[in-house]
């Protein structure tokens, strides 16, 4: 069973958390692209857990093209990406089987797919994000080309705000920080949250901003293929994300038009003054950066005893969570968000008969 987005840049998922990898197919990017793969290697670094504050299992992550990158550029044939599982333990779930945890999938999924195998929570995992972040790393090459970057960083996690303005340089400057804060005091006290949470047999959850520049005016699409639409969908796609907002977001609802309309101005172009849009309108670029959040849930599996039912015996029951888990997902998702805005830049631009779709 394949996953799959996209409509001229093609991205398919495949995998399990406790099979033997995991992968993706990606279609649509124009031959003879050179990919570097030392690039890859570190966006999926930054994916990597980090210690202390991320699952201990640890995964080599190394990412194996095997097919459509030829001397280093693609060849126009799609490009096939495996990465193996090889930590995998997963003696801890087969009880989810019986008693489901709260907050993942466990109980629709053994609903829905007879012989699910609950391994590392199966097709759900986290783990399918590593693929994600690798074709979205070879996506930024192709929009890079054209001038736009995307980067994203913690907002927030487990209660500590950032609460300053942050450009795309700040952006990237959170990948120098574990939590992916754009600080050290913010790394330090958002760290610190989810330490003293996952010392309790907890998790704690936050939110991810992305930024992505160099849009001309323009970009993007309408309707079902607005760009705001296409963006939300994939974001939404990433496991444990439960809201979108662009701009000023949910704070629009407390404001007059008079504020809340970007003023545009002549600066050797058109400029917007301010950015409540997020930097879209009409599903198209208005040329400001192009701003969203995101907010990932607390991690569902913690080792705190929870209520659940046996759905064998159908009584009341309870489970607790042992084994290897994120106690927050926020910064291993920041990357997992950027990977995604890549792949539906690039998808837009190869379908924008104007930029050579
Ligand atoms: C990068 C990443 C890592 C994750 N790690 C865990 C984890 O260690 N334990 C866990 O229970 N859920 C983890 N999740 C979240 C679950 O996969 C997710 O909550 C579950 O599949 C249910 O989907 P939903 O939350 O979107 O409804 C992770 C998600 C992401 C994106």
């Amino acid at each position: 069973m394949m996953y799959t987005t996209g409509k001229k840049v093609r991205f398919s998922l495949f995998g399990t958390s406790h099979g033997p990898y995991v992968g993706c197919v990606l279609e649509g990017i124009p031959k003879g692209m050179p990919v570097d793969e030392t690039q890859i290697a570190r966006d999926m670094e930054l994916r990597r857990p980090k210690k202390g504050i991320g699952t201990p299992r640890r995964e080599t992550d190394s990412v194996n093209i095997r097919q459509g990158v030829h001397n280093g550029r693609t060849d126009g044939m799609p490009i096939l990406m495996i990465i193996e599982n090889a930590d995998t333990d997963g003696s801890k779930y087969l009880k989810f089987a019986r008693t489901p945890r709260p907050g993942h999938a466990d109980l629709p999924a053994l609903a829905r797919f007879p012989g699910y195998d609950i391994r590392g929570g199966g097709q759900f995992s986290g783990r399918l994000t590593a693929p994600i972040v690798a074709a979205g790393s070879i996506a930024k090459q192709l929009i890079g080309r054209s001038g736009m970057e995307v980067s994203a960083f913690s907002r927030a996690i487990g209660g500590v705000t950032d609460c300053e303005n942050r450009d795309i340089a700040d952006a990237a400057g959170s990948r120098g920080f574990a939590t992916r804060a754009c600080t050290g005091e913010l790394d330090a006290a958002m760290e610190e949250r989810i330490v003293s949470a996952s010392s309790d047999g907890d998790s704690v959850g936050g939110v991810v901003e992305c930024i992505a520049t160099g849009l001309p005016i323009g970009f993007g699409g309408i309707w079902f293929e607005a760009l705001d639409t296409e963006i939300a969908g994939a974001v939404f796609s990433i496991p444990a994300c439960k809201g979108v907002e662009f701009g000023r977001g949910f704070g629009l609802a407390n404001i007059r038009g008079s504020e809340s309309n970007d003023p545009f101005f002549v600066d050797g172009g058109i400029k917007c003054g301010t950015n409540n849009m997020g930097g879209i309108l009409g599903g198209m670029s208005d040329g400001a950066p192009m701003v969203f959040r995101a907010v990932f849930k607390p991690t569902p599996s913690i080792a705190k005893p929870q209520r659940t039912v046996d759905i064998e015996r159908m009584e009341n029951s309870e489970v607790s969570v042992e084994g290897r888990h994120d106690p927050c997902i926020v910064p291993r998702a920041v990357s997992v968000v950027e990977a995604v805005t890549a792949l539906v830049l690039a998808d837009q631009m190869v379908r924008d008969p104007e930029r050579g779709g």
